[in-house]
């Protein structure tokens, strides 16, 4: 099976040797190589060059990409894909003047998914996200993380794993998979929290890592959620089941979640809106990538994450979607990357840095996505006619992808 793309106007991100990360000012550049050619073949990337150096492939398949860029496809590490129902209500509540947090005091929010989640069965669960699953794909993600969270029983939250491994199963999509038994507290253990993190530390890792359904383990580390001690403990009984940390941290408030993670060799800390010179300053140095979610902010207009000063400080940054039914019902990596140009202020070339091989190590990919790389996951998505890969963060409201290939295939 092979398939050859010519005449692409710029190849995007093209890493002639393999890295598992860009930082700091390295972020700013976004190699390319000019009226190019790319050999897709079984499914891997398999050569690439100028147009004037290309080999004189006969019969192959092949696609002109005259006037189109080609890049990576997008790699979102962040999202709770896996849902069921929507929360248009609390939306209009929010427009009406209540806050995110006030709804979820009067028992909104996480809990109210899991309310719902748990009366759907796992069929009806699976249909709903598949509908999400190929809308993204078409908006040309190519690897995604998938959490739990929305369960908070031992049932359900293994009902979200199961549905998100056959969804990967099924799709020709990376999925990465996240345990987040610690998203919210549920009614049932209201005053007793540890009776909750003692069932999510015990009887649902122990299920989870029989089956293998998480590759990943996550807590919702903030005020009227769970402590840093909370963080602490569950990390390290993930740590216990082979599940390394990937958290949400610094959502609403900075209360320590960052060094918490760093301290446990997390793999991301994630949110991040509020964050404070001793965060910064613990990253430095550290194997943790830090993941802004700025479609989260946009939709409950909270501020953004200080992703120019985090980049500016020396150190990575990875965009993610957060696609989730609460704070983001968008999983569109487009707009994630053009609103991190528009209210961020990181430059194109950072934003897609940001967005494929930064994403793509927030997911422990970085060796088989992310970059046009020979020997990676031939999943690249190819753009319309635009005059500059500026224009892709530029025109945030228009669809600019043309066309989607996965694992060396083009998606109908
Ligand atoms: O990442 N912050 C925690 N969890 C989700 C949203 C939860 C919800 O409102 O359903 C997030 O934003
Ligand atoms: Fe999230």
């Amino acid at each position: 099976m092979k398939l050859l793309l010519r005449n692409i106007k710029q190849l995007l991100q093209v890493r002639d040797n393999s890295i598992d990360k860009v930082s700091g000012a390295e972020m700013k550049s976004l190699p390319l190589i000019e009226n190019a050619w790319l050999l897709l073949k079984d499914g891997l990337i398999a050569d690439y060059g100028p147009m004037s150096n290309m080999p004189d492939y006969q019969g192959f398949k092949t696609i002109d990409c005259t006037g189109k860029m080609v890049l990576p496809s997008w790699c979102d590490s962040h999202t709770h894909l896996v849902y069921a129902g929507n929360r248009e209500q609390e939306f209009v509540d929010r427009i009406n003047g209540l806050s995110y947090q006030e709804i979820a005091e009067k028992g909104g929010g996480i809990v109210n998914s899991a309310k719902t989640l748990q009366q759907t069965s796992e069929q009806d669960l699976y249909s709903q996200s598949a509908i999400r699953l190929e809308e993204i794909l078409k908006q040309g993600t190519g690897a995604i993380e998938i959490k739990s969270g929305y369960g908070l029983t031992t049932e359900a939250e293994l009902k979200i794993l199961r549905v998100a491994k056959k969804l990967g199963e099924n799709y020709p999509i990376k999925i990465k998979k996240t345990f987040l038994g610690a998203h919210a507290i549920p009614t049932e253990f209201k005053n007793n929290k540890d009776a909750y993190l003692d069932l999510v530390c015990g009887e649902m890792m122990q299920k989870i890592s029989e089956e293998k359904l998480a590759d990943y383990v996550d807590i919702f580390c903030e005020e009227g959620y769970f402590t840093v001690a909370d963080t602490e403990r569950v990390l390290e009984a993930g740590k216990k089941h082979g599940l390394s940390p990937k958290i949400h941290v610094n959502q609403f408030n900075a209360i320590g979640g960052v060094a918490a993670g760093v301290k446990h060799n997390a793999l991301s800390v994630d949110h991040l809106e509020i964050l404070n010179d001793d965060d910064i300053s613990v990253l430095k140095g550290s194997n943790t990538m830090p993941v802004a979610l700025p479609s989260c902010s946009y939709f409950l207009s909270i501020p953004y994450t200080p992703g120019r000063k985090i980049i500016d400080a020396g150190l990575p940054l990875a965009l993610a979607t957060d696609y989730n039914p609460g704070s983001t019902p968008s999983g569109n990596m487009n707009f994630v990357v053009a609103t991190a140009c528009i209210k961020m202020r990181l430059t194109p070339e950072e934003a897609i840095n940001a967005a494929t091989i930064n994403g793509a190590y927030a997911m422990g990919l970085s060796a088989s996505h992310g970059s046009i790389t020979k020997g990676k996951v031939a999943n690249v998505l190819i753009t319309k006619k635009i005059p500059s890969y500026g224009f892709l963060p530029y025109a945030f409201g228009s669809n600019n992808i043309d066309q989607v290939i996965l694992k060396g295939k083009t998606l109908e």
